[in-house]
């Protein structure tokens, strides 16, 4: 059986984008529904170009509207992939260890409320750190906090900028977040991934 996914979304989508590629169309798993609080987010268009029903949220607090949304579609899986508000707990509660997000660190390192976008790269160089990475989590009630599932490094340079870092960590989350759903699809629920990706660009 394929696995129905849906992805929440609230900016451009390239982890969507990398979502959608890597999904052919054989895979276990499938995109069927795009979710975004934002009505000008750039993965709408993106989903609406790889024909996947592309939705606006109207209230994004609203747990019964997501419900309803995500019932229709008959979704297994739910992936937050730069979705940057909290999802209703009611949903969190019925679709319990069936959602994951996609962050732009090492959790437990650099998580948590404000912790998103250039802020988590902007606080890595600050902390003088000499890696970074991306990590794919089961989402519970609290901002970056459940069990992670996959972890991906690469090196900070010394040189390095938000945006320089913020784009290494991309292609990681590019790879990373694919695999998870891949191996969720044949497990029938997301599972840890025994091993990290590395990059070393
Ligand atoms: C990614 O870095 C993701 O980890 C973070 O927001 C960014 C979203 O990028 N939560 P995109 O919208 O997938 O291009």
């Amino acid at each position: 059986m394929t696995m129905r996914v849906a992805v929440a979304v609230s900016g451009r989508g390239s982890n969507l984008e990398a979502l959608l590629r890597a999904l052919e169309p054989k895979a276990p798993a499938r995109v069927v529904l795009v979710l975004s609080n934002r009505p000008d987010a750039g993965a709408l268009e993106r989903a609406r170009a790889n024909s996947v029903p592309a939705e606006v949220l109207p209230d994004p607090a609203d747990a019964s509207d997501w419900l309803a949304r995500l019932e229709r579609h008959r979704i297994d899986l739910l992936v937050l992939a730069g979705y940057l508000k909290l999802v209703p707990a009611a949903v969190i509660a019925r679709y319990r260890h069936l959602i994951v997000n996609v962050h732009p660190a090492l959790l437990p390192g650099f998580g948590g409320r404000g912790m998103y976008g250039r802020h988590v790269h902007e606080a890595v160089l600050r902390s003088g750190a000499r890696e970074s990475g991306a990590t794919v989590h089961l989402v519970d009630e609290a901002y970056d906090r459940g069990a992670v599932l996959a972890q991906g490094r690469v090196p900070v340079l010394p040189n390095d900028t938000a945006d320089s870092l913020a784009a290494r960590v991309l292609e990681v989350e590019h790879r990373l977040l694919p695999a998870v759903v891949l191996a969720a699809a044949a497990a029938g629920h997301p599972v840890p991934l025994p091993e990290t990706v590395e990059s070393a660009s």
